[in-house]
């Protein structure tokens, strides 16, 4: 029905879905349901008295900036502390290279502001991060998607791709979400090479690269492509924006996330930024400052590793000891999630029914596509989070999950499961 308002409705909001996983998150908070579905942080490793102690320190001594406006690039310390910290992968910015975000959303939602028209390609993984879909969509933007696999975006396919002119890449390289899956070290560099003879600047989304369980850290995109491509020892001639975040290694609640670029696109930001919300809360930034300084961050850090990890662990013993064979799986090396693949004909929105009904959630895997052909592919797979529900819970989970599945299975033959 038209109402004065709806009437009223920008043409943006046509492309407007009320999110899937949103939905989802409300299905999963019901009593007794176990929630793989949400991308959400252990709420028992939140550093909760460094928090307070933080909170007490900067009220104390520095209230009157702490609670006053601040600058719309970010708190200098804060800005310099994330300068700093990313020069140990190589990353070699300057403070002024850093803007601070309300969160890495609010960092994706710039972008799309500042680089699509509506009716520009954007080049993103098949399966991409949701979010991230959403952000771009309201700007028009439209997609070519390439598939990845268990080493990441396939290289092999981005070729055509390239020449049709996106006007950007979104690359997830580590621990992909929603796949669980790393870009392996000879695709970053394909990849680069790639986007640099295509004229193809990349956006490269790192929320989890320190969460590893696993094997070495790979070297990040905006590296490769400044020490192969460039003569600059800085960053100003980048083809790579980078972002990353403090959700996922201090608290998701703080809404602190940061992007690295060259400092005349910061300084667009910026204005962008403006527009939008002034700055970044400056109290929030205060407090992750105290949290993290003095090494806190890296032995908080060590302590979320090793709890994931078992987690991690735990939910793949758990598959393996319940899923049928035919079922398959991502081994992500670190990150949040893996990605699961049912057998061909399964359908995991049917599967979901079944799956709510023995009281256990996840993300079905089409809400993660952006369209383009992939809607098929997209049933045949589901995202699983394991580092929200204690081990106990997620092998339970993981067991009520197999019920459902060998449901399915035996829907669809009979004779099968
Ligand atoms: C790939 C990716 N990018 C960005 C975000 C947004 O993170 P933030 O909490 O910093 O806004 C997430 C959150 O789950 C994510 O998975």
């Amino acid at each position: 029905m038209s109402t004065a308002w709806t009437s009223r409705y920008a043409q943006r909001t046509k492309v407007l879905k009320s999110s899937a996983i949103r939905e989802l998150l409300k299905m999963s908070q019901k009593p007794d349901m176990i929630s793989f579905a949400g991308g959400l942080p252990a709420p028992d490793v939140f550093p909760a008295a460094r928090f307070r102690e933080a909170c007490q320190r900067v009220l104390d001594d520095n209230a009157k900036h702490a609670l006053q406006y601040g600058a719309s690039e970010g708190y200098e310390p804060l800005r310099e502390m994330v300068a700093r910290h990313i020069q140990r992968y190589g990353i070699k910015a300057k403070t002024e290279n850093v803007l601070i975000t309300s969160g890495s959303q609010q960092a994706l939602d710039l972008i799309g502001k500042l680089l699509i028209n509506s009716g520009d390609r954007v080049l993103v993984e098949a399966p991409t991060y949701l979010g991230a879909l959403q952000a771009f969509n309201v700007y028009g933007a439209e997609y070519v998607s390439v598939l990845s696999d268990d080493d990441g975006l396939r290289t092999d396919l981005l070729e055509k791709p390239l020449r049709s002119g996106p006007k950007f890449m979104y690359v997830l390289p580590n621990f992909q979400n929603p796949g669980g899956t790393t870009l392996s070290e000879e695709r970053r560099h394909e990849l680069v090479l790639l986007a640099d003879r295509y004229g193809v600047p990349i956006v490269e989304d790192d929320p989890y690269g320190q969460l590893r369980y696993e094997g070495e850290h790979l070297t990040p995109l905006v590296v490769l492509d400044r020490e192969n491509l460039r003569r600059d020892d800085g960053y100003s001639l980048g083809n790579v924006i980078y972002l990353s975040t403090f959700s996922k290694t201090l608290a998701p609640g703080l809404r602190l996330g940061w992007i690295v670029a060259p400092a005349e696109v910061i300084s667009k930001l910026v204005q962008l930024k403006q527009g939008a919300d002034l700055h970044t809360s400056t109290f929030a930034q205060f407090v992750a400052y105290e949290v993290a300084k003095d090494g806190f961050l890296d032995e908080h850090v060590k302590l979320i590793r090793k709890v994931y990890r078992e987690r991690r662990d735990v939910m793949l013993a758990a598959l393996k000891e319940f899923f049928p064979e035919d079922v398959k799986w991502t081994h992500p090396k670190g990150g949040l999630f893996l990605w699961v693949t049912l057998p061909q004909g399964m359908n995991c929105q049917k599967l979901f029914e079944d799956a709510v009904r023995e009281k256990v959630a996840f993300v079905p895997g089409d809400c993660f596509y952006a369209g383009n052909g992939f809607t098929e592919e997209g049933f045949r797979h589901f995202r699983l989070n394991f580092s929200y529900g204690t081990p106990e819970q997620i092998r339970e989970g993981v067991r009520r999950l197999a019920v459902a599945v060998r449901h399915q299975l035996h829907e669809l033959s009979p004779v099968h499961a």
